[in-house]
């Protein structure tokens, strides 16, 4: 090639890479209502603006709320609940009716940049897997015909559990039963330039298996790594490797260029009597960490320097959430308002933040097996005691297999 075109070549690559400077991890609120004692969207919208935060998802399209956020600038995520879900799937008019109604009146005046269609389909009670799609496509006619499909995102959030395996992360893969709906929405948001929207929540791993996962690992906190056995990729953290677990599952099925956005991930305040890690320390040290893990844009292990756009779980504690009691309280403000923890969305704050309570996560044996060692390191988990001292402990790849039928959980008992 000559080198005049190699120069072009050169300047153009030098360039994009540049422009891709400007791009950053944003960090987005959630802003759940469900609960009957919440400020009024107006003084809601004002919070948001006094927390200089940007970006901000609901969970419909409640007409006071898009008001409230008028001339703000603030970006806003909708929502389709799953009850709309028949109804938008059915018939396009219904879809058209919506969208006169209930967005081109606040259009633009309120920033509404994407749609989320449905909320975890694979986990709701009914057969909604069928109908999102369809739903999908009819609000993407909708919106071509008013000139809005390429301003507009349209998305479906969806649970980890969508995941029939998550770790090592470069094994994961989609659970066969989803398949026949994702496969061609995966291809719609392709086609649309849409990204992948997915829920992470290393709280669930780590309460769930507390015996196997250090509560470091989940709180960003982990003075070791997880090795990947097949790649080599080292975690410390249990975001990265639920993340990277589902970058690994759209390469198994050959979308590899889709964006992956997370739509909600946070840590409960309180919960029912068994769930220990549920403080306002541990929920103020996940939230701190994790926006400053993201807005330095140091991606993942397997996808390094990609951008992490993250919508924090949540604006409020909700009493109206059925479930135990941590489905109230993930909150970072109570409903009057007052902050539940000092939580800085800027990362920029110096105070280092850790668990309340490190004496779960240091040295937890895991049942007490005879592990098969193959001689093969597989994973390795640092003691991480507060003495100062680092100790390392093996595992072997076959315990590792064994301890990791718990989906989402990512880390094997270290073999000390
Ligand atoms: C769910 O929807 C899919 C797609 O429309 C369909 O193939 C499947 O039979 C439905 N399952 C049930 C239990 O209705
Ligand atoms: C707000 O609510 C919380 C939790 O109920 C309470 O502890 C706090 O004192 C309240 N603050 C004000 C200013 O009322
Ligand atoms: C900390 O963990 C220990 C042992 O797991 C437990 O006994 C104690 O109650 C926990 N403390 C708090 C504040 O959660
Ligand atoms: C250990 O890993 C190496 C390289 O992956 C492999 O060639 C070797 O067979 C493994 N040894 C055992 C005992 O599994």
């Amino acid at each position: 090639m000559g080198e005049r075109l190699k120069l072009i070549i050169w300047i153009c690559v030098s360039l994009l890479a540049f422009l891709d400077f400007g791009e950053a991890s944003k960090i987005g609120i959630c802003y759940g209502r469900n609960a009957d004692n919440l400020p009024s969207p107006n003084k809601v919208s004002e919070l948001i603006q006094h927390l200089n935060i940007k970006f901000v998802r609901i969970y419909d399209a409640n007409i006071d709320v898009l008001k409230a956020f008028a001339n703000t600038g603030i970006e806003l995520m909708i929502g389709v609940p799953n009850a709309d879900l028949l109804a938008f799937a059915q018939f396009q008019s219904n879809v058209d009716t919506w969208l006169r109604n209930s967005i081109l009146p606040y259009y633009p005046t309120t920033k509404i940049t994407s749609i989320s269609v449905g909320l975890e389909v694979t986990e709701a009670p009914d057969n909604a897997t069928g109908l999102l799609l369809p739903a999908m496509r009819n609000i993407h006619t909708a919106l071509k015909k008013s000139g809005l499909d390429k301003k507009i995102k349209i998305s479906s959030s969806h649970s980890l559990a969508i995941l029939s395996r998550s770790f090592p992360p470069s094994s994961a893969s989609f659970s066969k039963k989803h398949l026949a709906f994702l496969k061609p929405m995966l291809e719609f948001l392709v086609e649309n330039e849409s990204p992948f929207m997915i829920d992470l929540y290393p709280y669930y791993a780590y309460r769930d298996s507390a015996e196997k996962v250090q509560l470091e690992y989940a709180l960003f906190e982990s003075s070791s790594q997880v090795v990947d056995p097949a790649t080599g990729l080292l975690y410390s953290n249990m975001f990265d490797a639920q993340l990277d677990a589902i970058y690994f599952a759209l390469t198994a099925m050959n979308f590899k260029t889709v964006k992956v956005m997370v739509t909600e991930s946070g840590w409960p305040s309180k919960g029912s009597p068994k769930e220990t890690a549920a403080t306002p320390d541990n929920a103020l040290a996940y939230n701190t960490n994790l926006i400053r893990h993201v807005i330095g844009d140091p991606g993942t292990p397997a996808k390094p320097g990609e951008e992490i756009d993250v919508y924090l779980f949540s604006l409020f504690n909700e009493n109206r959430k059925p479930g135990i009691e941590s489905e109230r309280n993930w909150g970072m403000f109570y409903a009057n308002g007052t902050s539940v923890y000092a939580l800085d969305f800027t990362g920029e704050s110096a105070a280092p933040v850790s668990p309340s309570n490190s004496s779960t996560g240091t040295t937890s044996p895991g049942p007490s097996s005879s592990p098969g060692n193959n001689g093969n390191s597989t994973v390795i988990i640092g003691g991480g005691g507060g003495g100062g001292a680092r100790k390392w402990c093996i595992a072997s790849s076959q315990l590792q297999r064994r301890n990791c039928r718990v989906h989402w959980t990512g880390l094997a008992v270290p073999e000390c």
